[in-house]
């Protein structure tokens, strides 16, 4: 049996293989409500039905202002909260486990009314220039997050992400490159932390399913100017520390900037297997997986603890039985057995 397609058991949730599927923006919600559309039930039903271990959902808005786009989710009111309940229980139907990306896109969110950010400082010339937080923003923000995580909870989600990559909100807060305050949220590592440490600390206290967190390990910047790998390794044990089950690691997304590092297969792996190293909670990575024996391989060298499939999983909805295919392993059963008739 491999590795990837065999159990795992980690903080507050137990899946049945090692493959999720990585949160990704569908842009589907067309009448710009942040509600479940039925292209949410066919689209992550069909990914359920192959088998994934855990299906993240999209990231999904704390607040019409934190969307990237008026089309993505929102999670700001119970109506879209029983939206979300009702996609969860046909996923667990499927027999698989369901989580949700939990964001404000912070100065990237392009349709907003009032963006917000830490600084007054636009992402490139085609986005505004957000407004810079006051107390009082952060404060609300922070409420923002708190009620969107009851609501998933309360729709019955297993695990939560909270958006700490790519450049949005959470991400701003803690760059250097992005926040440039000069208060109790500004400056200092400690005080970057700040913001994301009092949201961490908050939705651990309501919320009693797996707690995860994504961050960009670099932003292809000089390691002077950016959060050096160090940093990030403190900041992952403060993570820790204040609660979080699981750290998914990506990079960049920060500056509208170009990958300055070589893309290749696995490409991200060494950033994880860093984070890996300094702390004792499981870690997920994302980025050009697609061959299942590269993601047997990290699992066998213990580099990572859990495998994301973004693309490869739009392209192909049936990766699971191929990799089983791929990795020899006969204890592999699809999702029925007409469905089992389809693997040669
Ligand atoms: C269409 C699309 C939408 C995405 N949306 C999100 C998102 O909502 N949240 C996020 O953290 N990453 C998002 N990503 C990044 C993916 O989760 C993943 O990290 C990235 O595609 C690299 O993995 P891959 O090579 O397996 O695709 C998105 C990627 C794509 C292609």
């Amino acid at each position: 049996m491999s590795k990837l397609l065999s159990p795992i058991q980690i903080p507050h949730l137990s899946l049945d293989n090692h493959v999720v599927l990585s949160p990704m923006c569908m842009y589907e919600v067309k009448k710009e409500d942040g509600i479940v559309t039925p292209f949410h039930h066919a689209h992550y039903g069909a990914r359920a039905l192959s088998k994934v271990g855990l299906v993240i959902i999209e990231a999904t808005a704390v607040d019409p202002d934190g969307r990237i786009t008026n089309q993505d989710l929102g999670l700001w009111n119970d109506m879209q909260k029983e939206g979300l309940a009702e996609l969860v229980s046909l996923l667990h139907g499927f027999g698989t486990k369901v989580g949700i990306q939990i964001s404000h896109a912070g100065r990237k969110a392009m349709d907003a009314q009032r963006p917000l950010g830490p600084s007054a400082e636009a992402f490139n010339e085609s986005y505004p220039v957000p407004h810079e937080m006051t107390l009082s923003d952060i404060n609300k923000i922070k409420q923002a997050f708190i009620d969107a995580c009851q609501r998933a909870d309360e729709a019955g989600v297993d695990m939560i992400e909270l958006h700490g990559a790519h450049g949005y909100l959470l991400s701003q807060f803690l760059s250097p490159l992005v926040n440039q305050r000069k208060d109790q949220y500004g400056g200092s590592l400690e005080n970057r932390y700040r913001f994301v440490k009092e949201i961490v600390i908050a939705v651990r206290a309501v919320f009693k399913g797996s707690l995860w967190m994504r961050l960009s390990l670099t932003d292809f910047e000089d390691e002077k100017r950016q959060n050096s790998i160090a940093e990030w390794q403190q900041i992952g044990q403060w993570l820790e520390a204040d609660g979080i089950d699981c750290l998914d690691i990506s990079t960049g997304g920060l500056l509208d900037k170009k990958p300055t590092i070589p893309i290749y297969d696995g490409y991200q792996v060494p950033f994880a297997a860093a984070m890996k190293q300094a702390v004792n909670i499981p870690i997920a990575t994302v980025g050009l997986l697609d061959n299942p024996t590269l993601c047997e391989h990290i699992l066998q060298m213990g580099e990572a603890d859990l495998i994301l499939q973004g693309r490869a999983m739009i392209n192909n909805v049936n990766w699971l039985a191929e990799a089983a295919v791929a990795l020899h392993d006969s204890t592999f059963t699809a999702y029925n057995g007409s469905y089992q008739r389809g693997i040669k």
